[in-house]
């Protein structure tokens, strides 16, 4: 069983939001989002391209760590569909409160959670999408687990990784901030959805 709960974390300001698939073991410890090893990868790739951490609110598609134990240790197991369906209002809930301008899938769990069972990184990344089932603009890009246990081609996927969040960068860069715009348009969800939420504790005002 998980240790507790590990709910997104960033500013309400933020203008990506980027989804992995669940806390790790060091993020389940921690009850922060991606503060191990594939978080440190990200964080510095993100450095890299110019996405400062205060643009960006970080969370996950499942809110619990599942694994399983592999002698003293635990290791990561992937969430089914039914995990992926219940914390679906979560995810729901911080898209509405934050109301990004940009949504960033990272890897599959993440990219099925939002698009449905048939997304897939490969097809999908690469450029900015507009897909019927999210009203906000998607990029999908691989996991940093996923480049960390490429082995020999771990220098091409994390390029992938580079590329597509550069577009991420280039996406921010090119457009005027539109959420306050959106904000206003449906007042009544923003108030019920930052009340529900107000008492979680990784949005920062
Ligand atoms: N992997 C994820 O998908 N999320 C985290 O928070 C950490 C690792």
């Amino acid at each position: 069983n998980a240790t507790q709960t590990v709910f997104g974390e960033g500013t309400i300001r933020a203008r990506a939001m980027l989804v992995g698939e669940q806390p790790g073991d060091v993020e389940d410890e921690e009850g922060r989002p991606f503060v191990g090893p594939a978080g440190a990868l990200l964080r510095k790739v993100m450095g890299e391209v110019g996405l400062r951490e205060r643009e960006v609110y970080l969370t996950n598609a499942v809110k619990h760590f599942k694994w399983r134990p592999k002698g003293t240790r635990r290791i990561h197991d992937t969430p089914n569909w039914t995990e992926i369906r219940a914390c679906d209002v979560w995810l729901r809930l911080e898209l509405s409160t934050v109301q990004p301008e940009l949504l960033v899938l990272l890897g599959a769990t993440a990219a099925k959670a939002v698009l449905g069972g048939k997304a897939r990184v490969t097809q999908l990344r690469g450029s900015v999408l507009e897909r019927p089932e999210v009203e906000v603009p998607v990029v999908v890009t691989l996991h940093p687990s996923a480049v960390l246990r490429a082995g020999d081609q771990r220098a091409e996927r994390r390029a992938e990784l580079v590329e597509d969040l550069t577009i991420v960068r280039e996406q921010l860069d090119g457009r005027a901030r539109t959420s306050a715009a959106r904000r206003q348009a449906v007042p009544w969800a923003r108030a019920v959805t930052v009340m529900t939420i107000r008492s979680t504790k990784g949005i920062t005002r």
